[in-house]
């Protein structure tokens, strides 16, 4: 039995200590918002945070995620409207979609670190979630937006 802290739950898993996270948190817990991709680290549809850096959750054991504080897109925010969440909105981002949580999530993490980040460090820091609909533009200007407005919600 593991004790995983999700989302602000702590949850009981009752998995082998080498399940891969994404495993534990789309067939054990049944939260389907964080997508299965390639399953090999490669494309960033499964990123969560894990003490609210993002990594890829196809890659991390659920031994190692145990050990910290995991998030998913249904926690960035209690009520879905987290900045990232509205400018994605906004900007009429998704295609598909499939690859979108990731996107926000990776996003998520560059934004706590980086509040006004340009245009290269976007590029940077999103370089391994990969689109196969191409919407890389949106979520530049998604990702942009975000960081405006949470720069002007902390000068209030
Ligand atoms: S599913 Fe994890 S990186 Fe592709
Ligand atoms: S929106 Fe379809 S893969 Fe990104």
């Amino acid at each position: 039995m593991t004790i995983l802290t999700i989302n602000g739950f702590r949850r009981v898993v009752d998995m082998p200590d080498d399940t891969p996270l994404l495993w534990v948190i789309r067939e054990h817990l049944q939260m389907t918002g964080t997508k299965f991709g390639c399953g090999a680290g490669l494309c960033g549809a499964c990123t969560v945070h894990l003490n609210g850096e993002a990594v890829r959750s196809c890659q991390t054991s659920l031994s190692d995620a145990a050990a910290g504080e995991v998030t998913t897109i249904e926690g960035l925010d209690p009520q879905g409207e987290h900045p990232l969440q509205r400018a994605w909105v906004a900007e009429q981002v998704p295609q598909c979609g499939w690859c979108q949580s990731g996107q926000i999530m990776q996003a998520a993490s560059l934004l706590q670190k980086n509040a006004n980040p340009t245009d290269a460090q976007i590029v940077k820091a999103m370089n391994g979630n990969l689109c196969r609909c191409m919407t890389y533009v949106r979520i530049k200007k998604a990702i942009k937006r975000a960081a405006a407005d949470m720069r002007k919600a902390k000068e209030i």
